[in-house]
């Protein structure tokens, strides 16, 4: 008995001594440190059900959809972003008496919120290519790499790495190697021409190899004109190309169109005359069709402002006209000052930023494209 008792503390300290380098990145205690966010506990036990999705039994995909839970309980504030991206990144743990490379998630879906994708995780330092993978892992927390369609698995092929087992949420398994790394090329230039059809009504629910044509395509967010799109492989590896989309022109390319007032969903924040959210488009005042840049939407707010590459001159106007011509409250003025404060800190120049900047000011899922610029890149997926 007394044996026995020595042993199983032995071993639990020789496995703690590795899982405590998993946890390296600080993921477990940064989310637990988040308890003036959400209801009162609720950061602490998020922190402790997070642990289980670094050990080496879980599903590389359930510490992705937990990810996505510690946003949607504990908000979109740049803490909370920060934190969850952590666990995005954190290694899990593998058994190396049965296998030699980590498993990764091979879900397009997941995670689901904007601001975690293109996050990829770090990995055992005992791993062939870890160098690689571990620096891009550590660039992706604060500038993540495009993502749109693409898995993780995805992600980590097309930044190059790829010696690890690619895992679905249902458990299958394939070698990362045989991933397709760009959501708009696929896996495989073959195309089922047999197999044509019009999608009913949205990308996602295409589960086999097609080429398809939907209507009014809502994705991101984003509604679409047309799309035609070929799909190879099946299920989560389904991987689709858009090659020439009908996503209507720019229309009104420079001031834009507005969708007219409306007020924050959140009542403590009074934006006077004006609307204060931020768009993302392609072909803006001249650009190129590939070439997105941020823009205030309401024409009040962006009158004598171009739009630009670096979101943060979009905020700071908005901010300064707010009180220049807009007459807002105190308390909102104060929540844009925050918000600059977080677009700051994501570091992104994407649609996420846009996003999460008119999240942040009570105007969450406002279409960031009201002018139907192109969105080349973003296709559904299973
Ligand atoms: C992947 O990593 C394992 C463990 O380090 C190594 O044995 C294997 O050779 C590597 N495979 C490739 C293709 O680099
Ligand atoms: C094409 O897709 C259909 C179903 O959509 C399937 O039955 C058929 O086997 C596929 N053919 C090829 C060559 O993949
Ligand atoms: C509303 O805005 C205030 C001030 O920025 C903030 O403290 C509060 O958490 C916000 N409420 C919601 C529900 O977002």
């Amino acid at each position: 008995m007394y044996t026995q008792t020595v042993l199983i503390a032995l071993f639990a300290a020789v496995a703690e001594a590795r899982f405590g380098q998993e946890q390296g990145n600080g993921a477990i205690a940064a989310i637990g440190a988040l308890s003036n966010l959400g209801q009162p506990g609720q950061a602490a036990t998020l922190s402790g059900t997070s642990i289980q999705f670094l050990l080496a039994a879980a599903n590389p995909c359930g510490k992705l959809k937990q990810a996505d839970l510690i946003v949607s309980e504990l908000g979109t504030s740049d803490a909370a972003i920060a934190a969850a991206r952590g666990l995005v990144a954190a290694e899990q743990n593998f058994n190396p008496f049965l296998v030699s490379i980590p498993s990764i998630c091979s879900d397009p879906t997941l995670p689901t919120t904007a601001a975690l994708r293109g996050v990829v995780p770090l990995i055992d330092p005992a791993v062939v290519g870890e160098v690689l993978e571990n620096a891009n892992s550590k660039k992706s927390i604060t500038t993540p790499f495009p993502a749109d369609g693409l898995s993780v698995a995805q992600v980590m092929v097309a930044q190059g790495f790829s010696n690890f087992t690619a895992v679905d949420q249902a458990g299958n398994k394939v070698a990362a190697s045989t991933l397709g790394t760009s959501a708009s090329s696929g896996s495989s230039t073959s195309s089922n021409s047999t197999a044509s059809a019009a999608a009913s009504s949205s990308l996602a629910t295409d589960a086999v190899a097609a080429t398809s044509t939907a209507a009014a395509v809502v994705c991101g967010g984003t509604s679409f004109v047309t799309v035609t799109r070929t799909c190879t492989g099946s299920g989560s590896l389904l991987t689709c190309t858009s090659p020439s989309v009908g996503f209507g022109a720019v229309t009104n390319a420079v001031t834009g169109n507005f969708g007219g007032f409306v007020a924050s969903t959140n009542s403590t924040l009074n934006f006077g005359l004006c609307v204060p959210t931020m768009k993302f488009e392609a072909g803006l005042d001249g650009r190129a069709a590939t070439e997105s840049t941020f823009q205030a939407q309401d024409p009040l707010v962006n009158k004598g402002q171009e739009e630009a590459l670096n979101p943060a001159i979009i905020t700071n106007r908005i901010h300064d006209q707010l009180t220049n011509v807009c007459g807002a409250n105190q308390a909102a003025k104060d929540a844009a000052a925050a918000a600059q404060t977080l677009i700051v800190g994501l570091g992104t120049r994407d649609a996420s930023t846009a996003e999460a900047w008119n999240s942040a000011l009570g105007f969450a899922g406002t279409n960031i494209n009201p002018d139907n610029a192109p969105q080349t890149g973003l296709v559904g997926h299973t």
